[in-house]
């Protein structure tokens, strides 16, 4: 197991800086070029009862429920499809009104996690079609489904998922274009998804540069016992999974929330020494994340910003600045969730925490 390491210490790294390859695996053979559109071979569905489709539901836990959050918003925007996205744990007891057309994806890495497992079932069993959107080829989920579109990603063996997150929200920007180009999105549109999909690995591998600034602000961070993870629209998911890295492996308590909810509660946590790590790339609200940003400082909080190259303003009110490039909004968790994954592993290294394998949690949760 050593060799497969190579030159990186633990898994998680290695998994990390995967990313260029995994997001391209996750891509091959996936375009349609001539009709600027996705293509799948495991839908099992015929395009009528696709078109069919009213409403989605994305089911998943921990960090494939985040990937499934970022799908919600890509699915609306781009299909125009109502999605909900909902915790396996829940649906699985919970009895939702669904239309007869309603389509479930189950997104699971391991193909596993009996939660998942049991609330695809129950869709099965009222008679939606479930597929699963998966990385371990032949698992459980992959082969109950009606259907489904793998990850790709090669193994993943950190605890704390990473290049199956990515995966996740690739095939899920694909599923999008996909279902959109059957409605509303129109061919220019179609084409240039396609084309900026397809720039992804080079800019991921560009992404990945941030490491040594990442280090840097590790350092400096890695005493303080709570941080807060902000961003907005794209990146509010995001923020819940930065959080959600830095709680798997560092044990530090960390709280990811839509920016401007911060004033409806977490921004009494605020003081001289709770960082705030705020997602705040370019987009078509920037101006309104920078005033929650303010909002931070005006009460001494120190402001970690993961900010798009470029941005020379944010220097000046952030106290450290992660740059990164700067991408279509709609790609930006597939950039801007990088830094967050090697902050966590930096972090975690320095309060000598066992990154690959953290206490109390499992790769895989095969209980309920
Ligand atoms: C466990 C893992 C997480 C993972 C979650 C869902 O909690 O530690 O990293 O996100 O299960 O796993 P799945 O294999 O269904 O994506």
């Amino acid at each position: 197991a050593e060799s497969e390491l190579g030159e990186f210490e633990h898994y998680m790294l290695k998994e990390i800086f995967e990313q260029p390859q995994s997001i391209e695996n996750a891509m091959r053979g996936r375009f349609n070029e001539d009709e600027a559109t996705a293509v799948f071979g495991g839908l099992n569905m015929s395009a009528k009862d696709i078109r069919k489709v009213d409403r989605i539901v994305l089911t998943a836990c921990g960090t494939s429920w985040h990937a499934g959050l970022v799908g919600e918003y890509l699915l609306e925007e781009f299909a125009r499809i109502p999605t909900e996205v909902e915790y396996a744990s829940e649906l699985r007891y919970r009895n939702p009104p669904m239309s007869e057309n309603t389509m479930i994806f189950a997104i699971t890495q391991s193909g596993e996690t009996a939660d998942t497992l049991a609330a695809m079932r129950e869709c099965k069993r009222k008679g939606h079609p479930t597929l699963a959107i998966c990385n371990v080829v032949g698992s459980t989920i992959a082969r109950e489904a009606d259907g489904g579109i793998y990850l790709h990603a090669g193994p993943e063996v950190g605890v704390a998922s990473t290049k199956a997150f990515t995966s996740q929200v690739t095939v899920l920007t694909l599923l999008a274009l996909y279902f959109g180009r059957m409605r509303h999105l129109s061919y220019p549109a179609g084409s240039r998804i396609i084309r900026h999909l397809k720039e992804m690995p080079r800019i991921i591998e560009e992404t990945l540069k941030c490491h040594e600034m990442v280090k840097y602000v590790a350092d400096k961070y890695a005493k303080n016992n709570n941080f807060l993870y902000l961003g907005r629209l794209y990146n509010f998911p995001v923020a819940l999974e930065g959080a959600l890295k830095l709680k798997e492996i560092s044990y530090i308590h960390a709280e990811g929330y839509p920016a401007a909810e911060m004033k409806h509660g977490p921004l009494a946590l605020v003081d001289e020494v709770t960082p705030s790590v705020f997602v705040v790339p370019k987009c078509g609200i920037y101006p309104k994340v920078i005033s929650n940003l303010e909002e931070v400082k005006a009460r001494k909080g120190p402001v970690i910003a993961i900010a798009c190259k470029g941005d020379d303003k944010i220097a000046e009110l952030a106290d450290d600045v992660i740059f990164v490039p700067d991408v279509e909004e709609y790609l930006q968790p597939l950039v801007t969730s990088i830094p967050l994954q090697l902050l966590s592993y930096h972090i975690a290294l320095h309060r000598g925490c066992n990154v690959d394998r953290p206490r109390n949690l499992a790769k895989s949760v095969t209980v309920e």
